[in-house]
């Protein structure tokens, strides 16, 4: 008798065990043709008026906040690098002085490309902002983030490989209806797909900045670098990686005593954002690697509980697409990543959506042959966010079976926000254009790795 129980019940574990694998959706999405929005499309249409100031977009300044870097381009003449910003509480302007830059790409001039940076702020305050000043001016505003302190809720929207398609707008869209509201961008790389037009036309690049203007102009949208950046085409003479990208984006990379705008870190409320770049060298002795190893150690959990990172190419991919692109770069880190326990690492590049187990593959070694990814709870969970909608349309085809460390894949469109809590939770939902706004199509509540370092896997074969 106790035996036969013995046998039902693994029998039973077993049924379990199998219904619990890793989750393929079975949603299918309509398969569409991606085509990118024509040029007359409302979304590019540029601000009326004399040189008036146009793809306005804010990054934070500092290493924690108190700081915004305005972008902005004007078309006709220089005009100034001026801000004028002020908040409700008072009447006095204060005003900012920046720089422009210009740059030419094979036969592309661009307009006049202006940074300024808004410093010593007050947390958590709303700001307004004015540029263009001397002939047209428009005014925008955007909120600075809490203090850095271990229990500030702070609600941040992820986004990668966006491009400016018909779809793109969709998941733009669909962020900001998300009724969870993010408060920063958290961009995984692969902005306006601008290389894939002929002689990578860089009007291209200006359109993006007037479609992403909506959301970009009133909430800091951080920045990570993806192959779609690099614009290296020595066949038309550009052998200047990242030249476009460079010239019109800023980041505050020497806050964290970096030495390029491709690897950096920032803090936000409770959270600490470590940015990669997977098109950057990373091998040992190289900047970013010094960098890095020199970086982990100085994050404070006790401060900033949750330490995310964000990266274009995914370490653990079950696509077809892109298949282990990142490996290399996981063989390098991957071990700091596991010892420093990162909770969430967040990567584009492949055009879908998956969510791994927390699993790390530091055991493998040459000689040992153990390349199985196993159970770490000490390792990040791994999130492929490279559904934004660009031109090259979904990556829809897996490798099969699917991984035990994969927890969920679909190929749709899409975009993620996590909102911490406080210092133990988190709430991850992943939104998929095909839906309301308000569902969540995937979601997941996180432990800290720091605070609250349990399972917390849905899986039950992933469960302790
Ligand atoms: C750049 O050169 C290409 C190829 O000759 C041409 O089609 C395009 O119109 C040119 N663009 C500009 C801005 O001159
Ligand atoms: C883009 O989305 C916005 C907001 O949903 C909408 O007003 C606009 O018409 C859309 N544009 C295109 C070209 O799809
Ligand atoms: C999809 O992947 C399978 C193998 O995993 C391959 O044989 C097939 O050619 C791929 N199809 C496309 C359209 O890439
Ligand atoms: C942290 O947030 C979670 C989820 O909302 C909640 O269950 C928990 O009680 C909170 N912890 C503290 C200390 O407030
Ligand atoms: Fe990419």
């Amino acid at each position: 008798m106790g035996s036969f129980v013995a046998v039902a019940w693994v029998l039973f574990l077993n049924v379990v065990v199998v219904c619990n694998g890793g989750k393929t959706s079975t949603f299918v999405r309509k398969a569409e043709k991606t085509v990118d929005m024509p040029l007359h499309s409302d979304v590019f249409v540029s601000p009326t008026g004399y040189n008036a100031p146009q793809q306005v977009h804010i990054t934070q300044g500092d290493h924690v906040g108190k700081a915004i870097i305005v972008s902005w381009v004007t078309m006709d003449e220089p005009g100034k690098s001026m801000v004028h910003y002020w908040t409700d509480k008072s009447s006095h302007k204060n005003v900012a002085e920046g720089k422009f830059v210009t740059y030419r790409y094979f036969n592309y001039s661009s307009g006049f490309i202006h940074h300024c940076t808004l410093r010593n702020l007050e947390y958590n305050t709303k700001y307004y902002y004015e540029v263009g000043i001397g002939h047209t001016t428009r005014q925008f505003w955007f909120v600075t983030p809490p203090q850095v302190g271990p229990d500030v809720p702070y609600t941040f929207g992820l986004m990668g490989d966006l491009g400016q398609t018909f779809d793109s707008n969709k998941t733009l869209s669909h962020y900001e209806m998300n009724p969870r509201k993010g408060q920063t961008v958290l961009f995984v790389g692969d902005l306006s797909y601008a290389d894939d037009c002929p002689y990578h036309d860089n009007a291209r690049w200006d359109t993006w900045g007037r479609f992403v203007e909506r959301s970009a102009a009133y909430q800091p949208w951080i920045w990570t670098t993806g192959n779609h950046e690099l614009d290296f085409a020595p066949e038309l003479g550009e052998t200047k990686p990242f030249k476009p990208f460079t010239h019109r984006y800023r980041v505050p990379y020497k806050a964290s005593q970096s030495t390029a705008p491709f690897w950096y870190s920032i803090k936000r409320a409770s959270a600490y954002i470590i940015v990669l770049s997977s098109y950057s060298a990373y091998g040992k002795y190289t900047p970013q690697y010094e960098w890095l190893e020199a970086e982990l150690p100085k994050v404070d959990r006790t401060e900033t509980p949750w330490l995310i990172v964000l990266m274009h190419s995914p370490w653990y991919n079950s696509y077809d697409y892109h298949y282990m692109e990142g490996e290399t770069m996981r063989v390098m880190f991957e071990p700091w990543f596991v010892k420093y326990k990162v909770d969430v690492v967040f990567a584009g590049h492949v055009h879908a959506y998956e969510r791994s187990e927390r699993v790390s593959n530091v055991a493998y070694k040459l000689v040992n042959g153990q390349c199985n990814p196993v159970k770490d709870l000490s390792a990040p969970v791994y999130i492929t966010i490279g559904d934004g909608g660009n031109i090259e349309g979904l990556a829809n085809n897996m490798t099969e079976p699917q991984p035990e460390y994969s927890a969920y894949r679909e190929a749709s469109f899409g975009h993620g926000i996590l909102h911490i809590k406080n210092r133990t939770h988190a709430h991850y939902s992943w939104n998929r254009n095909d839906d309301g706004y308000a569902v969540e199509a995937d979601s997941m509540w996180f432990f800290n790795r720091h605070y609250h370092p349990l399972d917390d896997s849905a899986n039950d074969k992933f469960r302790n």
